[in-house]
């Protein structure tokens, strides 16, 4: 099978060997080319965004204003802070003129003369590899208004690299905006929508690392062969970032619509000890989790998944076998998102604080059956209710785990109910009351 994103090419991040495979042959070809052909080939290449939603690429770019006197913006997310995802890095780090390719191309089809490629301020090793293949890009002339003179054509571009301080929610498109103009990185109510209103008001298109890395194969092969790769509805090779309990966990490049167990069996070699699997969260820690009987036949595309009960998110599939205490490992991502909530909307702000409130109770023994299904009505409440989709991130993970693994979590509280505890109020006096299970 071949690799798009991450091909088996040595030394593939050296410009030399990048030009050598015909590196910058798709810029060209789409200099011979009108902008809007380019977003109609992405467009019908079935190229969907690889940071989570799983838009179509080409679309997004077709709502770019084609006629303003504004500047316009491409932003390349790599903020990459979703837990489980991990694959952005390995692009900044084996594949980084791929990407410049991608953003030439992406600028010239859209009209961006300014990117900022941004990344978490923490990964300093790949803003530095970032950094390094944008240096050497302007030095050859292929990024900024020497490119004029190296590709012909009128049309040139800059690019720049930001780093962001460290924080989930600036991954969010519009507070990943505010964070490059230097604002606190609260996500923008929407509509208006980046391509209306973006950074400093003006036309941007925001798109994900991979999804860039993408568009230099689809120019120079055509949109029918990336089209006929994987699954028709979300077509493509896609990053698949596999953790946890497996022999071997790292990125797999493999068709869109691979199943799950292939990739957890074959390519990830298996759970460590043949264990049996409890639990898989197949696009990253935000996304609802399925069950170990629920993974025979899933196929890792967006439709397959969303039939499955699930999504595609980041591709980052997350493994737990047998052994695995599934409250604890909740209460922990919920601790993630209750620390990364920017604090703006109240249902995210509150919610993702109570239910950590509810899964430590249930940790400490302290729960009741009551305490399982309050979690769920406060994620519930949460859904939707919000300005950003953190919101769903935080309440998927709670209602999903609790539902499908209901059986756990009930037998944690019931452990607790028929534990006798000493009575807090009068605990002076060393009485002892059983706390009855409540039935609701
Ligand atoms: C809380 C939150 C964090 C996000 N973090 C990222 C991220 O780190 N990288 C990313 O590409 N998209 C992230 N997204 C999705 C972006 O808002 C946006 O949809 C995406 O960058 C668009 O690119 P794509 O269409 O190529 O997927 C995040 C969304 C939310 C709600
Ligand atoms: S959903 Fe959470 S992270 Fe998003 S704007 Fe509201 S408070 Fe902030």
């Amino acid at each position: 099978m071949e690799k798009i994103v991450l091909p088996d090419i040595p030394n593939f991040d050296k410009i030399d060997t990048y030009l050598a495979n015909g590196g910058f042959s798709a810029y060209r070809k789409a200099l011979t080319q009108y902008p809007d052909d380019i977003i109609d080939q992405v467009k019908k290449s079935g190229l969907r965004g690889r940071g989570g939603a799983a838009f179509s690429a080409g679309l997004k770019w077709s709502f770019m204003p084609k006629t303003t006197d504004k500047p316009k913006y491409l932003c390349v997310n790599g903020d990459e802070s979703e837990p489980g995802s991990f694959k952005d890095r390995q692009i900044f780090e084996y594949n980084p003129f791929q990407l410049i390719e991608g953003i030439l191309i992406t600028c010239y089809a859209i009209g961006a003369k300014t990117c900022y490629i941004y990344i978490r301020g923490e990964y300093h090793k790949w803003v530095k590899f970032m950094e390094k293949a944008v240096e050497t890009a302007y030095e050859k002339g292929f990024v900024g208004e020497k490119m004029k003179e190296v590709f012909g054509g009128g049309f040139f571009c800059d690019i720049h690299v930001h780093k962001g301080a460290g924080a989930y929610i600036c991954g969010e498109e519009s507070s990943l905006m505010n964070s490059i103009e230097g604002k606190r990185p609260y996500p923008r109510v929407k509509p208006p929508f980046p391509a209306q209103n973006g950074l400093w008001g003006n036309p941007t298109t925001i798109n994900n690392v991979e999804t860039i890395t993408n568009v230099p194969a689809i120019i120079n092969k055509g949109w029918e062969w990336y089209a006929s790769i994987g699954e028709p509805k979300h077509p493509g090779t896609i990053l698949f970032g596999v953790s946890g309990h497996v022999n071997k966990p790292g990125v797999y490049e493999l068709p869109s619509g691979t199943l799950l167990t292939d990739i957890i069996y074959s390519y990830a070699g298996g759970v460590p000890g043949n264990k049996k699997i409890k639990c898989v969260i197949p696009g990253g820690s935000s996304m609802p989790p399925l069950r170990g009987d629920q993974l025979e036949g899933v196929k890792m595309d967006a439709e397959s998944l969303r039939m499955a009960g699930s999504a595609i998110g980041t591709g980052g599939i997350m493994v737990m076998d047998e052994d695995t205490d599934l409250v604890k490992v909740l209460a922990r991502i919920t601790k993630f998102y209750y620390h990364e909530s920017c604090g703006q909307c109240t249902p995210c702000r509150e919610g993702t604080g109570w239910m950590l409130k509810l899964l430590n109770r249930i940790l400490r023994g302290e729960g009741s059956t009551k305490d399982v299904e309050l979690l769920v009505s406060v994620a519930n409440n949460i859904e939707g209710n919000t300005v950003c989709a953190l919101g769903e991130a935080a309440a998927w993970p709670v209602k999903f785990m609790v539902t499908r693994f209901r059986d756990e979590f009930e037998a944690r509280v019931k452990e607790s109910a028929a534990r006798e505890v000493v009575n807090k109020v009068h605990s002076m006096r060393r009485t002892v009351n059983p706390i009855s299970p409540i039935n609701i």
